[in-house]
């Protein structure tokens, strides 16, 4: 499976300690700016429907609104109950102003999305 590098915002668009949602061809992705730096996963929790990027973030850690499972932004990897299972990590690069994600080319349709040179 392959990937393909979306500009997906710019980093003055998302204050340090929040996460953002986007809808990236078929992909709800959220992207958080941490202490840590800016990361990148699938908004949508691993356990129900509930956007992560509405969670609260600690460190490289966000967690979910509606149950409080935590996850591990770098890996993805569910850290406590009750979601069992991770969710998706996507590689992440700042370019100047814009952050750039990595995106699998099964969530990307060709209308409406910012495609990287
Ligand atoms: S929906 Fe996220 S922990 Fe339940």
């Amino acid at each position: 499976m392959s990937n393909q590098f979306v500009r997906v915002a710019l980093t003055s668009e998302i204050p340090r300690g929040q996460g953002k949602s986007y809808k990236i061809g078929r992909l709800e992705l959220a992207v958080f700016h941490t202490e840590d730096g800016f990361f990148a996963t699938n908004d949508i929790c691993s356990h129900e429907r509930e956007h992560l990027s509405e969670g609260f973030l600690d460190g490289h850690t966000v967690e979910c609104p509606r149950h409080g499972s935590q996850f591990d932004l770098k890996t993805g990897e569910a850290l406590s109950l009750p979601a069992t299972e991770p969710v998706e990590v996507y590689e992440l690069t700042v370019q100047g102003d814009e952050i750039i994600v990595s995106i699998p080319e099964k969530y990307l349709n060709l209308e409406g999305i910012r495609k990287a040179v």
